[in-house]
């Protein structure tokens, strides 16, 4: 069975990768030629560990091809996978889908034998059913090509082993043929006993931005409860450990901090918002707004907690650590660090930015920051460091070594990673989201106010 992924992007130059390793011929096809010609040569133009490596290895063994040619990959392969983006359109919540139309267009135009188009892109409910008409209007007499619909829960960072061993495989198909061709396709992980769940398209789609949405309120519930430990006291990570441990509730996706971001989660609540509305239901996920609001409400908090802790920004000088929407990515899209670096600019501040891989990126976005490669060059001039994406390298950092390195004493944790104790132990000042921040001067109160006061992060 020949495969063909289009899209190249963190998303299908993955599948694509995977699909080679599991014993497939694979052509890669995207519109962007600097992408395959480099992609060809066996250099993945962005961040993705393990990736490199499944890409170099089959681009050598012969099994794993690029190109540009939708006429190549319609003669060529037997299932179509479709994994280009579909990202907010500007000035709206809804998707953008003229990447996935244009694809599916394109697609069945060229293909020649019959093939099966199976969809990965994360799509407003009733895509498919709307693309298996486009295929039908564009496709060559003849020729017999039907849609599937198969979401991807790969999350940036693990791609390769979300794809290789995923928790369940979700396919919407409308014939037992169509399902039997996929069952071939994911053979490996069946035989591993992963779970498949076969539906209607509709489901299928829906289960996709169901459980981003679950994912996103997750993490807006627990940042609901920091905008309330902030104000009263107490200790947020403490506190999802403890709700956490009941497992119907489950620790995972409850760290509070900056809030999420990326090129997933926030546009998909919008979008699954614009969708419900169309449909007449917009009264059944508008309880997303809320969510999308309680998320960009952190930023606005890690900016004025920075305020607070400077007392004015305006000729200020920051450091930050961490610019990608979270490690082990150098993925800047509606990053929140980089959004509060952007704040932070615009009220005056000059900005140090440090990230492992995110730097390029970021500075192609936001070109008025000063970029540089170490934690030492960032932090040395600073006033105040902001820590807002949770690198290993970041994790590991002490009072003690990060105190030779600048003369600050003052720090704010966006993703709860420090031990605010020990720093403040240290002379530290640390602002938290999810904790109070009292500073030097302002403690005072009732003997038991100080108590906790005292037990909380900063000094
Ligand atoms: C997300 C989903 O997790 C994947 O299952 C899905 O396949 C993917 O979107 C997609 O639709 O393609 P991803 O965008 O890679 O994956 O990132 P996540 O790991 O979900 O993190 C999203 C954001 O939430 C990050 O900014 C992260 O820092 C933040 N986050 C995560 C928190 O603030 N707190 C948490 O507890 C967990």
């Amino acid at each position: 069975m020949r495969i063909t992924v289009i899209g190249t992007g963190y998303l299908g130059a993955t599948h694509a990768a995977c699909m080679a390793e599991l014993g497939f011929e694979v052509l890669g096809l995207d519109i962007d030629p600097t992408r395959v010609a480099s992609l060809s040569e066996g250099l993945l133009p962005f961040h993705e560990p393990d990736l490199p490596a499944l890409l170099q290895k089959h681009v050598k063994s012969g099994r794993l091809r690029f190109t540009t040619s939708y006429q190549e990959a319609g003669a060529w392969g037997d299932v179509h996978f479709i994994g280009v983006g579909t990202p907010q359109r500007a000035g709206e919540g809804a998707a953008d889908m003229s990447y996935v139309d244009s694809a599916t267009i394109s697609l069945a135009r060229n293909i020649t034998k019959d093939a099966l188009i199976v969809g990965k892109s994360t799509v407003p409910v009733g895509t498919t059913r709307r693309l298996k008409n486009l295929v039908r209007d564009n496709k060559r007499p003849g020729v017999k090509v039907n849609v599937a619909w198969n979401p991807e829960f790969l999350r940036e960072g693990f791609a390769v082993v979300d794809t290789l061993t995923p928790d369940r495989l979700v396919i919407g198909v409308d014939s037992p043929e169509d399902e039997a061709v996929l069952r071939k396709v994911y053979a490996t992980a069946l035989a591993g006993g992963v779970p498949l769940i076969s539906t209607d398209f509709e489901t299928a789609e829906l289960v996709k931005v169901a459980a981003n949405a679950f994912l996103a309120t997750k993490i807006s519930f627990i940042n609901a409860f920091s905008e309330v430990t902030e104000v009263i006291g107490g200790d947020i990570t403490t506190l999802a450990d403890a709700i956490g441990l009941d497992a119907r509730i489950g620790r995972r996706f409850l760290n509070a901090g900056i809030g999420f971001g990326g090129g997933c989660l926030p546009k998909d609540i919008r979008a699954l918002q614009a969708r419900a509305a169309e449909l007449g239901v917009d009264h059944s996920m508008r309880f997303l707004d809320e969510m999308d609001g309680i998320n960009l409400r952190r930023r606005e908090r890690t900016v004025d907690l920075a305020r607070e802790m400077l007392g004015s920004l305006s000729q200020s000088r920051i450091a930050i650590l961490g610019v990608a929407f979270k490690p082990n990515s150098d993925d800047v899209r509606d990053s929140p660090a980089l959004d509060i670096a952007n704040r932070l600019f615009d009220e005056g501040a000059e900005v140090s930015i440090f990230d492992p891989a995110g730097n390029l990126n970021a500075s192609r976005r936001s070109p008025q920051h000063h970029y540089v490669s170490s934690t030492e060059d960032a932090v040395r001039e600073a006033d105040l460091i902001l820590l807002l994406t949770e690198w290993d390298e970041f994790k590991a950092l002490t009072p003690e070594g990060l105190s030779v390195q600048t003369g600050t004493r003052k720090i704010i944790d966006g993703r709860n990673i420090l031990r605010p104790q020990v720093w403040a132990d240290s002379g530290w000042s640390v602002g938290s989201l999810g904790r109070r921040y009292v500073a030097d001067q302002a403690i005072e109160g009732t003997p038991s106010e100080q108590l906790q006061m005292s037990s909380s992060p900063a000094p």
